[in-house]
């Protein structure tokens, strides 16, 4: 299966992406409740999920990546698991989603793969596109929202808010800076696909900036409702 056809009734998938401490998860539930709402109106549901996980088999895969040493994998390795699972989060949960007709909204996706592991751990590009290219053929989210952020204040708030699974947190300042260039660079080889949000100011700010991306690029409303949650 190389995905969902492109057709009218299909959803849209928008991927939220970022380092870490760039405020991902707090833009994620205020687009989450934006997004419901603007759907609803045309008749459609909202899927928020994430990666890695998303699905069970996912879920299992995800502990074994977010835990323990920070050198427990090579970066093929990783780059492989991190794939297996985003196929299998594909087949069991998105692309039934986008079939119905509801949006998909993914905390991560595709592009973690190639900043994390093709930039950060030095894997490179044309590695992490062969692997991309086994799990997804040419399925791409319809919108990548990269929110960004200077690495040492992404660190600050990433550690404040600390859980257990912070394997990626505990890499080295050099591994963050690749990270973030990394995903510049993305957005910056496939603008039509990306948009990045400076990430850098209070949650109404950002929240407002995600808005605008999505309305803008998606035909959907204005952002007048800056401060909902
Ligand atoms: P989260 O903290 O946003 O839930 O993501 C879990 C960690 O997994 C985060 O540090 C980024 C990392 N990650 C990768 O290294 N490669 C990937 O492909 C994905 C999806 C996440």
């Amino acid at each position: 299966m190389a995905g969902p056809a492109t057709s009218p009734a299909r959803g849209r998938l928008i991927t939220l992406e970022g380092g870490e401490g760039a405020g991902k998860s707090t833009q994620l539930r205020r687009l989450a409740g934006r997004l419901r709402e603007t759907l609803r109106a045309r008749g459609a549901g909202l899927v928020t999920t994430r990666e890695p996980g998303g699905s069970p088999g996912a879920e299992e895969i995800r502990a074994l990546l977010v835990t323990g040493e920070t050198g427990r994998w090579s970066p093929v390795t990783e780059a492989l698991l991190h794939s297996a699972a985003r196929r299998d989060h594909l087949e069991r949960t998105v692309w039934p989603a986008l079939e119905t007709g509801d949006w998909v909204l993914c905390d991560r996706f595709l592009d973690s793969t190639m900043a994390y592991q093709g930039y950060g751990l030095g894997l490179g590009r044309a590695l992490v596109e062969t692997v991309q290219r086994a799990a997804l053929g040419d399925f791409r989210p319809d919108l990548t929202l990269i929110l960004d952020i200077e690495v040492e204040k992404g660190l600050r708030r990433a550690v404040a808010r600390h859980g257990g699974e912070d394997r990626y947190e505990r890499m080295d300042i050099g591994f963050h800076q690749r990270l973030r260039d990394g995903f510049l660079d993305i957005a910056r080889r496939e603008p039509d696909r990306c948009a990045v949000v400076d990430a850098d100011a209070d949650p109404d700010t950002v929240q407002a900036r995600v808005w605008d991306a999505v309305s803008g690029r998606l035909g959907l409303g204005p952002s007048d409702r800056a401060g909902d949650p």
